[in-house]
């Protein structure tokens, strides 16, 4: 399954590196509009000084030796949103077919940097990679707190290590299923200024999700979504969401999409397709 979902959700080797530039360049800029904040004015993805040789290119470094672990774990699997049985799996098959590739998470990371969030939810931290960017955009920042929500004990084990590596040490992974762990993180949390939902790729559960985490978010909230195009299910899920009347701008890149929170004011809808 999830070699299935890694090959035609995340669309590795299937893009050229140029169309995927255009495409998450595009991202970005047609959310500058939806903020006062200037963004940085270089291109999305040529090295930035604060990528260089900072904690952006240790997680790569980081994703690098778990590629080549020989480390197994064993747990429950999670892989498309229920609990199975248990299962053994190797540390470097799950960074390369569950891990957000690093192209993907680093528009995560410049939407942290635009959006500057006081908080910021994650369903799916995995090995901790894409919660690896979301964190170091917020230590950048100077602000804010990253929840990640992780059913696989095991996996959020790996994550908190692979964190506390990274110096990351302030992320509070949450080892729960995301039907328990979300609302009791948005109680927690009060309000939600930027969201990333990459796991339990199911329809109902999707929107289910988005509901929460819609009703949780302040105005002008980024929710992003992984795998918009998984399965059927996952095209129609994305496709209600992007038409709910809380929603001001819809960003659909093909492999993920976004939503900006209407603001106050705000009338009408933005719908943006970025295909390369
Ligand atoms: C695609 S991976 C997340 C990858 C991660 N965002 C990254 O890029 O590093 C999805 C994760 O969500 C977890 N998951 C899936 N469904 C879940 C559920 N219903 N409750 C809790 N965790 C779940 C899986 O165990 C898996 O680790």
């Amino acid at each position: 399954m999830h070699l299935r979902r890694k090959t035609q959700g995340k669309g590795n080797g299937r893009m050229s590196r140029f169309a995927f530039r255009r495409r998450a360049g595009r991202l970005v800029h047609v959310l500058r509009a939806h903020d006062a904040a200037e963004l940085p004015s270089e291109h999305l993805f040529a090295p930035l000084e604060e990528e260089r040789g900072s904690e952006v290119s240790r997680i790569e470094d980081l994703r690098k030796e778990l590629l080549s672990s020989t480390a197994t774990i064993s747990d429950f699997h999670f892989g498309s949103g229920e609990a199975v049985a248990s299962r053994v799996t190797r540390v470097a098959h799950e960074c390369r077919y569950s891990s957000v590739p690093a192209r993907w998470c680093r528009v995560l990371f410049r939407l942290v940097r635009k959006r500057r969030p006081a908080t910021c939810i994650e369903l799916g931290t995995n090995l901790g990679i894409s919660s690896a960017y979301l964190a170091v955009g917020l230590k950048l920042n100077g602000a804010g707190r990253l929840f990640t929500i992780e059913g696989s004990p095991s996996l959020t084990e790996c994550a908190k290590r692979n964190l506390t590596l990274l110096g990351l040490d302030d992320v509070q992974i949450v080892n729960s299923s995301f039907e328990t762990g979300l609302p009791e993180t948005l109680q927690e949390v009060g309000s939600v200024d930027f969201a990333f939902v990459d796991g339990h790729h199911d329809e109902r559960a999707t929107l289910d999700y988005a509901e929460m985490i819609m009703k949780a978010s302040s105005k002008g909230a980024i929710l992003v979504f992984d795998d918009i195009r998984w399965s059927p299910g996952m095209a129609r899920a994305w496709k209600q969401i992007a038409a709910d009347t809380s929603v001001t701008a819809v960003y659909d890149c093909y492999d993920i999409g976004a939503v900006v929170v209407r603001e106050p004011g705000a009338t009408g809808k933005e719908f943006t397709r970025i295909r390369a």
